[in-house]
């Protein structure tokens, strides 16, 4: 199939069938990752590979019990590692102050994710299927631990594959227009935008299921996979908080805007405790 088409119908999967993956192509994804574009050419990644069945479940209560998690395959965590840079440069008589420094860490931050969607692209056409699970990010300080990662690491993405049993149909995407400005940034109207999302999201249906489907998937493949009765949960929520649109369902129930402030704290610290530094007082 032409690139193009693949990624035109890439979408993130969260149902696997229990199929290994044969280890020459985790061999390849992994090298494909590291063949990667990189800041400087410095490198500052290392994927831990997870494949038992002890560790993806317990890799899957620590993002917040995504089932996917525990059921994929393989999980990759990549980390933005500037422990090896550090040690490298006392080895030989110099000092690497990447954790100080927020230029070196976004820019390892763009390498780790230009590295992760590598693997995206490539597990695609292996006939793979892959989901980001970005809540590592909060539990920094567990999978530290758990997966004996040292200080100036920091675990930042985690990938899950495998070989796809269904693949979401309905994910709505704002329309390329609005998104891709020419020559200049494009500053819309309130009206525009409002009219933007509409076209993505559509109304809020009578039909919460049907809504769940193209807006909170995530939800409707947890209740499938584990029959835990979160949509019922979300349902209650979102007569609760009398929900009207879509914004309000994102940012007043599934991410509060200031829940997702007060979350700043222990982030920072986490890192922190890894030995950032690069975030300010
Ligand atoms: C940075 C990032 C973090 C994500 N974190 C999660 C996650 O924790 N759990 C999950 O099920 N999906 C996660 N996703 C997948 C998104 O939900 C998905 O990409 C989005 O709904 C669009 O669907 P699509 O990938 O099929 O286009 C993440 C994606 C990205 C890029």
């Amino acid at each position: 199939m032409d690139l193009y088409d693949l990624l035109m119908k890439r979408r993130s999967v969260r149902n696997f069938d229990a199929r290994e993956i044969p280890a020459e192509i985790v061999a390849k994804l992994v090298a494909a990752a590291n063949n990667a574009p990189t800041g400087g050419n410095l490198q500052p990644l290392t994927i831990v590979v997870v494949r038992e069945v002890e560790r993806r479940a317990k890799l899957g209560e620590m993002v917040g019990g995504q089932p996917w998690v525990k059921n994929a395959p393989l999980s990759m965590i990549f980390c933005l590692d500037f422990f090896r840079l550090k040690r490298w440069a006392e080895a030989s008589g110099t000092a690497f102050r990447g954790e100080e420094a927020l230029s070196h860490f976004l820019i390892a931050y763009a390498d780790v994710m230009c590295a992760a969607q590598t693997v995206v692209i490539l597990a695609e056409n292996y006939g793979l299927g892959s989901v980001y699970i970005g809540t590592i990010l909060f539990a920094v300080d567990q999978a530290r631990e758990y997966f004996a990662i040292p200080r100036f690491v920091l675990p930042v993405m985690v990938l899950s594959l495998g070989y796809p049993k269904t693949v979401p149909k309905n994910i709505p995407k704002l329309a390329a227009e609005i998104v891709v400005h020419l020559e200049k940034y494009e500053t819309l109207s309130d009206e525009a935008i409002l009219d933007a999302f509409e076209d993505k999201y559509g109304e809020i249906d009578e039909n919460v299921e049907r809504y769940f489907e193209r807006a909170f998937v995530e939800a409707v493949e947890a209740e499938r996979q584990e029959r835990e009765e979160r949509l019922e949960a979300i349902k209650e929520g979102m007569k609760r908080l009398q929900i009207k649109n879509n914004a309000e369902f994102l940012f007043r129930l599934r991410y509060p805007a200031d829940f997702m402030v007060e979350l700043n704290a222990n982030m920072v610290d986490s890192f922190k405790n890894a030995g950032f530094e690069c975030f300010g007082s």
